[in-house]
């Protein structure tokens, strides 16, 4: 490893047969594996790194690895420590777009006794369920909350006001249009809440009615077409806040978002729709006209007869997993005379699911 000063006091670093790497004296300097910069113990930093001068210069540097900054700070990089410095971050793996051709077998899936059995089994069904947006979980059983034997091998569930693990069958009076037979138009639950939670956990019971499909739409290839064919549709439906409300004698969820949101490189990090729960806010008319046929533009890319919805049938014993953030999920209508449909779900936040993924992983 070849280490040089640039004439503005930069590191630059070649590694054997690479290109000249430029470190920024700042960025080198407040990620220094270093007692006296970051805890050896949790690798948090423990100095203020706003208060390092902005003119911080690297004065000294050897081919060994000792440096010494402008302000007499010195120490030695490790040469497998720089040569990760120099390599960066690993890029994020892009999302796998599918549309509704895609054939059951490519579905990511895995039995719940190979999961449980093997954490190589757990990071590859994840590492699908993060490229994909969805998995299928087999040998799941019947017992009424089996699905918690799967959701206890990533982390704790996310509870809300209707608890933990709920029922989803038609029932009389019921609270939500889920708990009817009606067919469900694809949608992202509870974009009302703050955070929406991340993952569904579907577990199919009973499933031997007419109809009762199951419907799945990649909201994030529905974007990215939506971007590529109608730019401006796009742009209003990433800057229009729209408000999303559930209210109930003892409940009052409100959230107000966009329907398409990015991060700030542009990049889809998060998709909702929800017709039973969104109005927009009373906006001047002409910002009315253009989120009303975005949202129409959108809708007709992720409606039931769009190429885009992959329709299958869960059977039972079968466990759904979801990315609420990113899939929109439906139903097709059934008909209680000729049959029930019990499925029970419960939600799990996504910082639990990914922290579960990345462990493995890097294991
Ligand atoms: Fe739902």
């Amino acid at each position: 490893m070849d280490l040089t000063i640039t004439d503005d006091g930069r590191l630059r670093v070649v590694a054997q047969g690479g290109d000249p790497v430029v470190l920024h004296p700042l960025w080198l300097r407040e990620r220094l594996p270093d007692a006296g910069v970051l805890d050896p113990q949790t690798g948090q930093r423990l100095v203020d790194a706003a208060d390092t001068p902005h003119d911080l210069r690297v004065t000294v540097a050897h081919t060994d690895g000792s440096i010494t900054f402008s302000d007499g700070f010195a120490t030695r990089l490790p040469s497998a420590w720089l040569a990760g410095a120099i390599a960066g971050e690993p890029a994020a793996r892009p999302p796998v777009y599918w549309d509704g051709t895609l054939d059951p077998s490519a579905f990511p899936s895995a039995d719940l006794s190979a999961v449980r059995d093997d954490p190589a089994a757990l990071g590859a069904l994840l590492a699908g369920l993060d490229a994909y947006g969805f998995a299928v979980v087999r040998g799941v059983g019947l017992d009424p909350d089996g699905g918690l034997a799967l959701a206890d091998l990533m982390g704790p569930i996310r509870i809300t006001n209707w608890g933990g693990m709920a029922d989803v069958k038609a029932i009389a009076n019921a609270y939500d249009l889920t708990m009817t037979p009606r067919a469900l138009e694809p949608h992202s639950d509870n974009p009302y809440r703050d955070p929406v939670p991340g993952y569904i956990l579907l577990h199919c019971l009973i499933n031997d009615a007419d109809g009762g499909d199951s419907t799945l739409v990649d909201g994030f290839h529905a974007a990215q077409m939506l971007r590529e064919t109608d730019p401006d549709a796009f742009a209003t439906l990433a800057t229009t806040d729209v408000t999303f409300r559930y209210r109930d004698a003892t409940t009052f969820l409100q959230h107000d978002c966009p329907l398409i949101a990015c991060n700030a490189a542009g990049d889809v990090v998060q998709v909702r729709y929800n017709n039973r729960t969104e109005m927009v806010g009373a906006l001047p008319i002409d910002q009315l006209d253009r989120y009303y046929a975005a949202r129409a533009a959108f809708w007709r890319l992720i409606a039931p007869a769009s190429p885009l919805t992959l329709r299958f049938r869960l059977q039972p014993g079968e466990l759904l997993m979801m990315d609420n953030y990113r899939l929109f999920h439906g139903r097709t209508g059934y008909t209680l005379a000729s049959g029930s449909r019990h499925m029970r779900q419960c939600y799990m936040d996504r910082d639990t699911v990914g922290s579960r993924r990345r462990l493995l992983q890097s294991a």
